[in-house]
């Protein structure tokens, strides 16, 4: 399927409607604070491909599921995702000022409104999969262990604390690649995996196919954001072109060349095809959303 094909653009689109209006509902109230609820507003809505809630709702949908049954547990990942933006931007630690065309959350507000922010979208990240409507309390369970362990120092943020140790440093490229499977891998692996935990029969055998997809295409999806930081406009990309050469952040073109690195996305993105082989239509949003995510402008 073709990057751009109709069915692609319109499974993403109707995703991301369906998300938006979600993740709106459930964050109307709720804060003691009304500059917090602000900011976890701001930093949630208005913006966002919100490829990660695609991801979970076509991997439920490649097994028979609703689009209904993986919404919540979809919108959870998105607010961790979230949470990661807000505080990826920060001075501490990458110093940007432009996110999804907007201010960073703590220009628009300031720095510990948005670290807040940050911390109060992930608490609830995992109070939504607690009581995500529609699923088992077994699967909720399971989606919290996954989410937990994609986040935190075993995923996202081991992965940030790799990201922020090797600023000005070159790695291997078995380094970068540990670096990049962890700080964006791990939560697009979970984003998959979790849609997949809403089928009450999802069979290992599935499950592990689902997982060498994820893996192959978490690692493509930080190689694309790598390229677009040197190949993209800020004006498409909604964040400061060229941040991560201003602050010698070891990526895949600065290790690889531009052509190696496209290279390597393009090898990525036939290993996570080849895993979706005994899968049939109804994988067919994941692989349109394989071949959105390494042709992608912003
Ligand atoms: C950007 O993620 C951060 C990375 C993990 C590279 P996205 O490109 O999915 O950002 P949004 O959510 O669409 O803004
Ligand atoms: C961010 O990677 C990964 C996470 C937020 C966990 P980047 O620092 O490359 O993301 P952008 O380019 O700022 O979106
Ligand atoms: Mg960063
Ligand atoms: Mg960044
Ligand atoms: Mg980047």
């Amino acid at each position: 399927m073709q990057n751009g094909a109709p069915s692609t653009i319109d499974f993403l689109d109707t995703c991301r409607r369906r998300v938006d209006a979600e993740l709106d509902r459930r964050i109307k109230s709720g804060s003691v604070s009304a500059q917090l609820q602000d900011a976890m507003r701001y930093s949630v809505l208005g913006g966002g491909k919100r490829i990660r809630p695609a991801l979970a709702i076509a991997a439920a949908g490649a097994l028979g599921q609703s689009p209904d049954s993986a919404l919540v547990p979809a919108c959870a990942v998105e607010l961790i995702h979230a949470y990661s933006l807000v505080h990826d931007d920060l001075p501490a630690m990458d110093n940007d000022e432009l996110r999804r065309g907007r201010p960073t959350a703590h220009i628009a507000f300031d720095e510990a409104t948005a670290i807040l922010a940050g911390d109060a979208l992930q608490a609830l990240a995992f109070g939504w999969l607690a009581e995500a409507p529609g699923v088992e309390i077994s699967a909720r369970l399971a989606m919290i262990q996954e989410l937990a362990h994609a986040s935190g120092h075993s995923g996202m943020v081991g992965g940030q604390a790799i990201d922020l140790e090797s600023v000005g440093k070159s790695l291997t490229l078995a380094q970068l690649e540990t670096m990049h499977r962890h700080k964006t891998g791990a939560l697009i692996e979970a984003s998959v995996r979790i849609g997949a935990l809403t089928a009450p029969d999802v069979s290992e055998t599935a499950m592990d196919a689902l997982t060498r997809y994820a893996k192959a295409l978490g690692l493509a999806f930080q190689v694309q954001d790598d390229l677009l930081d040197i190949e993209g406009d800020t004006e498409t990309i909604g964040k400061p072109q060229g941040s991560d050469v201003a602050r010698a952040k070891p990526t895949y073109p600065a290790l690889l060349g531009p052509k190696g690195a496209r290279e390597h996305l393009s090898s990525l993105l036939n290993s996570a095809l080849e895993s979706l082989r005994d899968f049939g239509p109804e994988a067919d949003p994941l692989r349109s959303m394989a071949d959105y995510v390494v042709a992608r402008t912003h």
